[in-house]
Protein backbone atom coordinates (compact mmCIF):
# COMPACT_ATOMS: atom_id res chain seq x y z
CA UNK A 1 0.00 0.00 0.00
CA UNK A 2 1.23 3.64 -0.05
CA UNK A 3 1.44 5.65 3.03
CA UNK A 4 1.83 9.22 3.12
CA UNK A 5 3.30 10.26 6.61
CA UNK A 6 2.47 14.12 7.65
CA UNK A 7 5.09 15.42 10.19
CA UNK A 8 8.22 13.13 10.71
CA UNK A 9 9.00 13.45 14.34
CA UNK A 10 9.21 10.88 16.27
CA UNK A 11 6.27 9.84 15.61
CA UNK A 12 6.05 10.46 11.54
CA UNK A 13 9.74 8.73 11.36
CA UNK A 14 9.17 5.97 13.85
CA UNK A 15 5.78 4.84 12.05
CA UNK A 16 6.84 5.67 8.52
CA UNK A 17 9.68 3.74 8.31
CA UNK A 18 8.13 1.01 10.81
CA UNK A 19 5.28 1.23 7.92
CA UNK A 20 8.27 0.90 4.97
CA UNK A 21 9.82 -2.00 7.23
CA UNK A 22 6.66 -3.68 6.98
CA UNK A 23 6.98 -3.53 2.80
CA UNK A 24 4.23 -0.72 2.37
CA UNK A 25 5.40 2.41 0.29
CA UNK A 26 6.13 5.50 2.58
CA UNK A 27 6.73 8.82 1.87
CA UNK A 28 7.68 11.01 4.79
CA UNK A 29 6.25 14.99 4.42
CA UNK A 30 7.50 17.73 6.82
CA UNK A 31 7.18 21.25 6.50
CA UNK A 32 10.79 21.61 8.00
CA UNK A 33 13.03 21.87 4.66
CA UNK A 34 16.03 21.31 6.97
CA UNK A 35 15.21 18.16 8.44
CA UNK A 36 13.97 16.41 5.39
CA UNK A 37 17.35 18.11 3.72
CA UNK A 38 19.04 15.70 6.51
CA UNK A 39 17.00 12.67 5.74
CA UNK A 40 17.81 12.95 2.26
CA UNK A 41 21.63 12.80 3.03
CA UNK A 42 21.25 9.78 5.47
CA UNK A 43 21.32 11.99 8.54
CA UNK A 44 18.18 11.43 11.44
CA UNK A 45 17.37 14.37 12.94
CA UNK A 46 16.41 13.24 16.02
CA UNK A 47 18.36 10.12 18.63
CA UNK A 48 16.56 6.76 18.21
CA UNK A 49 17.94 3.94 18.66
CA UNK A 50 18.12 1.65 15.83
CA UNK A 51 16.23 3.95 14.01
CA UNK A 52 19.09 4.94 11.90
CA UNK A 53 19.80 1.24 10.44
CA UNK A 54 15.91 0.82 9.76
CA UNK A 55 15.64 4.53 7.75
CA UNK A 56 18.91 3.43 5.62
CA UNK A 57 17.72 -0.27 4.58
CA UNK A 58 14.31 0.90 3.44
CA UNK A 59 15.37 3.81 1.48
CA UNK A 60 17.64 1.85 0.03
CA UNK A 61 15.04 -0.61 -1.19
CA UNK A 62 13.20 1.98 -2.44
CA UNK A 63 10.19 2.01 -0.23
CA UNK A 64 10.71 5.22 1.85
CA UNK A 65 11.47 8.78 0.58
CA UNK A 66 11.07 12.54 1.84
CA UNK A 67 9.42 15.34 0.75
CA UNK A 68 8.80 19.09 1.97
CA UNK A 69 5.50 19.27 -0.23
CA UNK A 70 3.02 16.73 0.44
CA UNK A 71 1.03 17.29 -2.87
CA UNK A 72 2.07 14.12 -4.47
CA UNK A 73 2.20 11.81 -1.58
CA UNK A 74 -1.20 12.37 -0.95
CA UNK A 75 -2.25 12.52 -4.31
CA UNK A 76 -1.07 8.68 -4.82
CA UNK A 77 -1.84 7.27 -1.18
CA UNK A 78 -4.35 4.76 0.11
CA UNK A 79 -3.94 6.46 3.80
CA UNK A 80 -2.22 9.33 4.85
CA UNK A 81 -1.48 9.91 8.33
CA UNK A 82 -1.45 13.32 10.33
CA UNK A 83 1.52 12.42 13.05
CA UNK A 84 2.26 16.49 13.41
CA UNK A 85 2.80 17.81 16.73
CA UNK A 86 -0.63 18.98 18.98
CA UNK A 87 1.41 20.91 21.88
CA UNK A 88 -0.16 22.47 25.03
CA UNK A 89 -1.87 26.18 23.60
CA UNK A 90 -0.34 28.30 25.52
CA UNK A 91 -2.67 30.31 28.09
CA UNK A 92 -5.48 27.61 29.02
CA UNK A 93 -3.65 24.11 28.62
CA UNK A 94 -5.81 22.90 25.45
CA UNK A 95 -4.07 20.75 23.05
CA UNK A 96 -2.93 23.61 19.98
CA UNK A 97 -4.70 21.78 16.93
CA UNK A 98 -3.49 24.46 14.38
CA UNK A 99 -1.31 22.11 12.70
CA UNK A 100 -3.38 19.28 12.45
CA UNK A 101 -6.08 21.20 11.24
CA UNK A 102 -3.71 22.91 8.33
CA UNK A 103 -2.29 19.40 7.43
CA UNK A 104 -6.25 18.46 7.26
CA UNK A 105 -6.38 21.31 4.69
CA UNK A 106 -3.62 20.75 2.56
CA UNK A 107 -4.57 16.80 2.12
CA UNK A 108 -7.81 18.07 1.43
CA UNK A 109 -6.64 19.90 -1.89
CA UNK A 110 -4.05 17.35 -3.04
CA UNK A 111 -6.18 14.18 -2.09
CA UNK A 112 -7.00 11.88 -4.93
CA UNK A 113 -9.41 8.66 -5.37
CA UNK A 114 -9.97 6.32 -1.99
CA UNK A 115 -8.12 8.09 0.67
CA UNK A 116 -8.14 7.03 4.36
CA UNK A 117 -7.01 10.40 6.42
CA UNK A 118 -5.45 8.65 9.93
CA UNK A 119 -5.06 11.03 12.24
CA UNK A 120 -2.08 9.69 14.42
CA UNK A 121 -1.40 12.68 16.76
CA UNK A 122 -2.87 12.86 19.90
CA UNK A 123 -6.14 14.77 19.65
CA UNK A 124 -8.95 15.63 21.85
CA UNK A 125 -12.51 13.60 21.51
CA UNK A 126 -14.18 14.94 18.50
CA UNK A 127 -11.19 16.44 16.75
CA UNK A 128 -11.67 14.09 14.09
CA UNK A 129 -14.63 14.78 13.21
CA UNK A 130 -13.40 18.72 12.58
CA UNK A 131 -11.09 17.13 10.29
CA UNK A 132 -13.56 15.30 8.52
CA UNK A 133 -15.52 18.96 8.35
CA UNK A 134 -12.64 20.62 7.64
CA UNK A 135 -11.98 18.17 4.66
CA UNK A 136 -15.19 18.13 2.75
CA UNK A 137 -15.63 22.13 3.24
CA UNK A 138 -12.50 22.51 1.39
CA UNK A 139 -13.47 18.80 -1.28
CA UNK A 140 -17.09 18.40 -0.98
CA UNK A 141 -16.57 15.67 -3.52
CA UNK A 142 -13.68 14.21 -1.90
CA UNK A 143 -13.77 10.50 -1.22
CA UNK A 144 -12.29 9.88 2.02
CA UNK A 145 -12.84 8.46 5.51
CA UNK A 146 -11.27 10.18 8.43
CA UNK A 147 -10.04 7.63 11.27
CA UNK A 148 -8.35 7.46 14.35
CA UNK A 149 -5.67 5.59 15.37
CA UNK A 150 -3.46 7.19 18.33
CA UNK A 151 0.35 6.04 18.77
CA UNK A 152 1.67 4.36 21.84
CA UNK A 153 5.10 4.17 21.28
CA UNK A 154 7.59 5.29 23.84
CA UNK A 155 10.54 7.16 22.46
CA UNK A 156 13.60 5.33 23.34
CA UNK A 157 12.42 1.98 22.54
CA UNK A 158 9.90 3.56 20.02
CA UNK A 159 10.56 0.60 16.98
CA UNK A 160 10.12 -1.87 19.07
CA UNK A 161 6.64 -0.87 20.64
CA UNK A 162 5.58 0.14 16.74
CA UNK A 163 6.47 -3.41 15.75
CA UNK A 164 5.35 -5.44 18.53
CA UNK A 165 2.31 -3.19 20.42
CA UNK A 166 -0.09 -4.08 23.42
CA UNK A 167 -2.95 -3.28 21.31
CA UNK A 168 -3.43 -1.15 17.86
CA UNK A 169 -6.60 0.95 18.28
CA UNK A 170 -8.32 2.27 15.31
CA UNK A 171 -11.30 4.07 15.80
CA UNK A 172 -13.52 4.29 12.62
CA UNK A 173 -16.98 3.03 11.67
CA UNK A 174 -16.78 2.78 7.82
CA UNK A 175 -16.15 -0.61 6.67
CA UNK A 176 -13.53 0.39 4.05
CA UNK A 177 -11.98 2.31 6.62
CA UNK A 178 -11.91 -0.49 8.45
CA UNK A 179 -10.50 -2.95 5.41
CA UNK A 180 -7.26 -0.08 4.69
CA UNK A 181 -6.34 0.11 7.92
CA UNK A 182 -6.15 -4.11 8.41
CA UNK A 183 -4.01 -4.48 5.65
CA UNK A 184 -1.88 -1.38 6.43
CA UNK A 185 -1.55 -3.50 10.17
CA UNK A 186 -1.59 -6.96 8.53
CA UNK A 187 2.26 -7.63 8.83
CA UNK A 188 1.73 -7.56 12.89
CA UNK A 189 -1.24 -9.79 12.54
CA UNK A 190 0.96 -12.57 12.26
CA UNK A 191 2.11 -12.34 15.75
CA UNK A 192 -1.82 -12.14 16.20
CA UNK A 193 -1.74 -8.69 17.00
CA UNK A 194 -5.13 -7.07 19.20
CA UNK A 195 -6.31 -4.88 16.77
CA UNK A 196 -9.12 -3.00 18.54
CA UNK A 197 -11.44 -1.44 16.31
CA UNK A 198 -13.78 1.44 18.08
CA UNK A 199 -15.50 4.47 17.33
CA UNK A 200 -13.29 7.74 16.72
CA UNK A 201 -14.25 9.23 19.54
CA UNK A 202 -13.69 6.36 21.83
CA UNK A 203 -10.36 5.86 20.02
CA UNK A 204 -9.51 9.63 20.51
CA UNK A 205 -10.46 9.12 24.83
CA UNK A 206 -8.43 5.44 24.73
CA UNK A 207 -5.34 7.84 24.52
CA UNK A 208 -5.65 10.37 26.79
CA UNK A 209 -6.89 8.01 29.16
CA UNK A 210 -4.11 6.15 29.25
CA UNK A 211 -1.50 8.46 29.40
CA UNK A 212 -3.75 9.96 32.42
CA UNK A 213 -3.39 6.65 33.97
CA UNK A 214 0.39 6.01 33.62
CA UNK A 215 0.59 9.46 35.00
CA UNK A 216 -1.44 8.91 38.22
CA UNK A 217 0.75 5.69 38.56
CA UNK A 218 3.90 7.54 39.00
CA UNK A 219 2.61 10.51 40.50
CA UNK A 220 0.51 8.13 43.24
CA UNK A 221 4.40 6.10 43.79
CA UNK A 222 5.75 9.94 43.96
CA UNK A 223 3.55 10.61 46.88
CA UNK A 224 4.36 7.38 48.45
CA UNK A 225 8.00 8.22 48.57
CA UNK A 226 7.46 11.41 50.18
CA UNK A 227 5.55 9.52 52.95
CA UNK A 228 8.58 6.53 53.30
CA UNK A 229 10.76 9.24 53.58
CA UNK A 230 8.37 10.94 57.07
CA UNK A 231 7.83 7.33 58.22
CA UNK A 232 11.16 5.56 57.67
CA UNK A 233 9.58 3.47 54.99
CA UNK A 234 11.57 2.24 51.85
CA UNK A 235 9.79 2.95 48.41
CA UNK A 236 11.07 0.52 46.62
CA UNK A 237 10.03 -2.06 48.44
CA UNK A 238 6.34 -0.94 48.88
CA UNK A 239 6.44 -0.31 44.76
CA UNK A 240 7.74 -4.15 44.91
CA UNK A 241 5.29 -5.25 47.08
CA UNK A 242 2.47 -3.86 45.69
CA UNK A 243 3.60 -4.44 42.08
CA UNK A 244 3.55 -8.09 42.49
CA UNK A 245 -0.11 -7.68 42.81
CA UNK A 246 -1.00 -8.65 39.15
CA UNK A 247 -4.25 -6.08 39.26
CA UNK A 248 -1.75 -3.39 39.62
CA UNK A 249 1.10 -4.43 38.16
CA UNK A 250 5.00 -3.16 38.63
CA UNK A 251 5.83 -0.78 35.66
CA UNK A 252 5.31 2.55 36.55
CA UNK A 253 6.18 2.51 40.39
CA UNK A 254 9.80 4.14 40.16
CA UNK A 255 9.55 6.84 42.56
CA UNK A 256 11.43 9.73 40.91
CA UNK A 257 11.34 13.80 40.24
CA UNK A 258 8.26 13.73 38.30
CA UNK A 259 7.14 12.92 34.99
CA UNK A 260 7.99 14.86 31.59
CA UNK A 261 8.27 14.08 28.20
CA UNK A 262 6.79 15.49 25.29
CA UNK A 263 3.40 13.54 26.75
CA UNK A 264 2.12 13.30 29.81
CA UNK A 265 2.44 16.85 30.90
CA UNK A 266 0.79 18.02 27.99
CA UNK A 267 -1.91 15.15 27.67
CA UNK A 268 -3.20 15.34 31.39
CA UNK A 269 -3.52 19.42 31.24
CA UNK A 270 -5.56 18.36 28.00
CA UNK A 271 -7.83 16.01 28.89
CA UNK A 272 -8.60 18.17 31.85
CA UNK A 273 -9.63 20.46 30.16
CA UNK A 274 -11.88 18.72 27.71
CA UNK A 275 -13.63 17.21 31.13
CA UNK A 276 -13.99 20.86 32.57
CA UNK A 277 -15.93 21.12 29.56
CA UNK A 278 -17.55 18.43 28.78
CA UNK A 279 -19.22 19.30 32.62
CA UNK A 280 -17.52 16.08 34.17
CA UNK A 281 -14.25 16.82 35.89
CA UNK A 282 -11.25 14.75 35.91
CA UNK A 283 -10.27 15.88 39.70
CA UNK A 284 -7.77 13.11 40.03
CA UNK A 285 -6.37 13.76 37.18
CA UNK A 286 -5.86 17.64 38.05
CA UNK A 287 -4.37 16.94 41.33
CA UNK A 288 -2.12 14.82 39.73
CA UNK A 289 -1.26 18.05 37.08
CA UNK A 290 -0.91 19.83 40.52
CA UNK A 291 1.26 17.56 42.46
CA UNK A 292 3.31 16.93 39.30
CA UNK A 293 4.00 20.55 38.91
CA UNK A 294 5.34 20.99 42.58
CA UNK A 295 7.12 17.62 42.39
CA UNK A 296 9.89 19.17 40.23
CA UNK A 297 11.01 22.34 42.61
CA UNK A 298 10.99 20.03 45.53
CA UNK A 299 13.51 17.58 44.33
CA UNK A 300 15.87 21.35 43.78
CA UNK A 301 14.92 21.37 47.30
CA UNK A 302 16.64 18.06 48.36
CA UNK A 303 19.43 19.12 46.49
CA UNK A 304 19.47 22.49 48.53
CA UNK A 305 19.04 20.60 51.76
CA UNK A 306 22.11 17.59 50.74
CA UNK A 307 24.15 20.64 51.02
CA UNK A 308 23.02 21.84 54.22
CA UNK A 309 20.95 24.75 52.93
CA UNK A 310 23.31 27.59 51.94
CA UNK A 311 23.91 27.00 48.07
CA UNK A 312 25.23 30.06 46.60
CA UNK A 313 28.42 29.96 45.01
CA UNK A 314 28.78 26.03 45.54
CA UNK A 315 28.36 24.23 42.02
CA UNK A 316 26.56 21.02 41.12
CA UNK A 317 27.23 18.02 38.84
CA UNK A 318 23.89 17.61 37.09
CA UNK A 319 23.88 13.75 35.14
CA UNK A 320 21.29 13.51 32.86
CA UNK A 321 19.10 16.14 31.50
CA UNK A 322 16.52 14.17 29.23
CA UNK A 323 13.37 13.36 30.87
CA UNK A 324 14.40 9.56 30.39
CA UNK A 325 16.97 7.56 29.12
CA UNK A 326 17.66 6.86 24.85
CA UNK A 327 16.46 9.76 23.92
CA UNK A 328 17.61 13.43 22.86
CA UNK A 329 14.21 14.64 23.89
CA UNK A 330 14.04 17.27 26.21
CA UNK A 331 10.40 18.84 25.85
CA UNK A 332 9.38 19.40 29.82
CA UNK A 333 12.34 17.30 31.40
CA UNK A 334 12.51 17.51 35.45
CA UNK A 335 15.94 18.55 34.54
CA UNK A 336 14.71 22.57 33.48
CA UNK A 337 12.69 23.21 36.09
CA UNK A 338 15.57 21.59 38.87
CA UNK A 339 18.31 23.52 36.82
CA UNK A 340 16.67 26.70 36.69
CA UNK A 341 15.79 26.63 40.59
CA UNK A 342 19.37 25.93 41.27
CA UNK A 343 20.75 28.71 39.42
CA UNK A 344 17.69 30.88 41.01
CA UNK A 345 19.92 30.20 44.39
CA UNK A 346 23.14 31.26 43.36
CA UNK A 347 24.54 27.42 42.37
CA UNK A 348 26.94 27.08 38.76
CA UNK A 349 26.19 23.71 37.05
CA UNK A 350 28.35 21.43 35.37
CA UNK A 351 26.34 19.24 33.04
CA UNK A 352 26.58 16.20 31.15
CA UNK A 353 23.67 14.19 29.12
CA UNK A 354 24.84 11.62 26.92
CA UNK A 355 22.09 12.82 23.60
CA UNK A 356 20.48 15.86 25.25
CA UNK A 357 23.31 18.74 25.44
CA UNK A 358 22.18 20.27 21.86
CA UNK A 359 18.46 20.25 22.77
CA UNK A 360 19.14 21.28 26.74
CA UNK A 361 21.15 24.15 25.11
CA UNK A 362 18.32 25.26 23.07
CA UNK A 363 16.18 25.46 26.86
CA UNK A 364 18.40 26.04 29.66
CA UNK A 365 20.25 29.73 30.79
CA UNK A 366 23.82 30.06 28.96
CA UNK A 367 25.26 30.10 32.49
CA UNK A 368 25.41 26.37 32.31
CA UNK A 369 28.94 24.37 31.63
CA UNK A 370 28.09 21.52 29.68
CA UNK A 371 30.81 18.95 30.15
CA UNK A 372 32.03 15.79 28.28
CA UNK A 373 31.43 13.07 30.50
CA UNK A 374 30.24 12.36 33.98
CA UNK A 375 33.50 12.15 35.72
CA UNK A 376 34.27 16.10 33.91
CA UNK A 377 31.20 17.19 35.20
CA UNK A 378 32.06 16.46 38.43
CA UNK A 379 35.65 18.04 39.06
CA UNK A 380 35.17 20.99 41.55
CA UNK A 381 31.44 20.17 42.50
CA UNK A 382 30.29 20.09 45.74
CA UNK A 383 27.52 17.52 44.65
CA UNK A 384 26.53 15.31 41.94
CA UNK A 385 22.69 15.18 40.94
CA UNK A 386 21.57 12.63 38.88
CA UNK A 387 18.58 13.55 37.11
CA UNK A 388 18.13 10.83 34.51
CA UNK A 389 19.15 7.29 34.76
CA UNK A 390 21.01 6.56 31.68
CA UNK A 391 22.93 2.80 31.43
CA UNK A 392 26.54 5.65 31.79
CA UNK A 393 25.12 6.63 35.41
CA UNK A 394 24.91 3.19 36.58
CA UNK A 395 28.20 1.77 37.29
CA UNK A 396 30.27 5.47 38.43
CA UNK A 397 33.87 5.02 39.97
CA UNK A 398 32.71 6.81 43.42
CA UNK A 399 36.92 6.39 44.44
CA UNK A 400 37.77 8.72 41.44
CA UNK A 401 34.88 10.86 42.24
CA UNK A 402 35.22 11.58 45.55
CA UNK A 403 38.88 13.06 43.93
CA UNK A 404 37.67 14.82 41.50
CA UNK A 405 34.80 16.54 43.87
CA UNK A 406 34.81 19.31 46.52
CA UNK A 407 32.67 17.43 48.73
CA UNK A 408 31.30 13.80 48.31
CA UNK A 409 27.44 14.63 48.59
CA UNK A 410 25.24 12.19 45.84
CA UNK A 411 21.38 13.29 45.16
CA UNK A 412 20.48 10.10 43.19
CA UNK A 413 16.77 11.16 41.94
CA UNK A 414 16.56 8.31 40.38
CA UNK A 415 16.82 5.23 43.31
CA UNK A 416 20.06 3.69 41.29
CA UNK A 417 22.45 3.21 44.08
CA UNK A 418 22.27 1.48 47.57
CA UNK A 419 22.32 4.08 50.63
CA UNK A 420 24.77 1.36 52.85
CA UNK A 421 26.94 1.21 49.37
CA UNK A 422 27.10 5.34 49.38
CA UNK A 423 27.79 5.59 52.71
CA UNK A 424 30.76 3.10 52.92
CA UNK A 425 32.39 4.92 49.90
CA UNK A 426 32.12 7.93 52.06
CA UNK A 427 29.36 10.09 50.24
CA UNK A 428 26.91 12.05 51.75
CA UNK A 429 23.50 10.26 49.92
CA UNK A 430 20.18 11.49 49.16
CA UNK A 431 17.77 9.96 47.42
CA UNK A 432 13.94 9.20 46.61
CA UNK A 433 11.57 7.63 49.64
CA UNK A 434 14.05 5.52 51.41
CA UNK A 435 13.66 6.61 54.59
CA UNK A 436 15.39 4.99 57.69
CA UNK A 437 14.82 4.08 61.23
CA UNK A 438 16.99 5.09 64.15
CA UNK A 439 17.90 2.82 66.70
CA UNK A 440 14.44 4.13 69.00
CA UNK A 441 12.68 2.87 65.94
CA UNK A 442 11.81 7.11 64.87
CA UNK A 443 11.56 7.87 61.41
CA UNK A 444 15.20 9.54 60.25
CA UNK A 445 14.56 11.77 57.25
CA UNK A 446 17.60 10.79 55.16
CA UNK A 447 18.49 8.54 52.08
N1 LIG B 1 6.82 11.66 20.98
C1 LIG B 1 6.15 10.63 21.49
O1 LIG B 1 6.69 9.81 22.23
C2 LIG B 1 4.70 10.42 21.16
C3 LIG B 1 4.09 9.19 21.46
C4 LIG B 1 2.74 9.02 21.14
C5 LIG B 1 2.04 10.04 20.55
N2 LIG B 1 2.65 11.25 20.27
C6 LIG B 1 1.87 12.29 19.61
O2 LIG B 1 2.24 12.31 18.24
C7 LIG B 1 2.20 13.64 17.73
C8 LIG B 1 3.54 14.03 17.15
O3 LIG B 1 4.51 14.02 18.20
P1 LIG B 1 6.08 14.09 17.92
O4 LIG B 1 6.76 13.92 19.22
O5 LIG B 1 6.40 13.20 16.77
O6 LIG B 1 6.20 15.63 17.42
P2 LIG B 1 7.44 16.36 16.75
O7 LIG B 1 7.35 17.77 17.19
O8 LIG B 1 8.69 15.57 16.98
O9 LIG B 1 7.13 16.28 15.18
C9 LIG B 1 6.09 16.93 14.54
C10 LIG B 1 6.55 17.30 13.13
O10 LIG B 1 5.45 17.76 12.37
C11 LIG B 1 5.92 18.75 11.46
N3 LIG B 1 4.78 19.50 10.94
C12 LIG B 1 3.94 20.35 11.58
N4 LIG B 1 2.97 20.79 10.75
C13 LIG B 1 3.19 20.20 9.55
C14 LIG B 1 2.50 20.23 8.30
N5 LIG B 1 1.39 20.95 8.10
N6 LIG B 1 3.01 19.50 7.29
C15 LIG B 1 4.12 18.75 7.47
N7 LIG B 1 4.79 18.68 8.64
C16 LIG B 1 4.33 19.39 9.67
C17 LIG B 1 6.89 19.54 12.29
O11 LIG B 1 7.80 20.27 11.49
C18 LIG B 1 7.59 18.42 13.10
O12 LIG B 1 8.75 17.95 12.45
C19 LIG B 1 1.76 14.52 18.91
O13 LIG B 1 0.37 14.67 18.88
C20 LIG B 1 2.14 13.68 20.12
O14 LIG B 1 1.35 13.98 21.24
C21 LIG B 1 3.97 11.45 20.55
Amino acid sequence: MRVAMIGTGYVGLVSGACFADFGHHVTCVDKDAQKIAMLERGEIPIFEPGLDDIVARNRAAGRLDFAVDLTAAVREADAVFIAVGTPSRRGDGHADLSYVYAAAREIAEAAQGYTVVVTKSTVPVGTGDEVERVIREARPEADISVVSNPEFLREGAAIEDFKRPDRIVVGTDDPRAREVMTQLYRPLSLNSLPLLFTSRRTSELIKYAGNAFLAVKITFINEIADLCEQVGANVQEVARGIGLDNRIGSKFLHAGPGYGGSCFPKDTLALTRTAQEAGTPLRIVETVVAVNDVRKLAMAKKVVSALGGEVRGKTAAVLGLTFKPNTDDMRESPALSIIHALLDKGMKIRAFDPEGMEEAKKLLPAAVTYTGGAYEAAEGADCLVIITEWDAFRALDFERLRKLMTQPVLVDLRNIYRPDEMTALGFAYESVGRGTTGADGAAIHGA
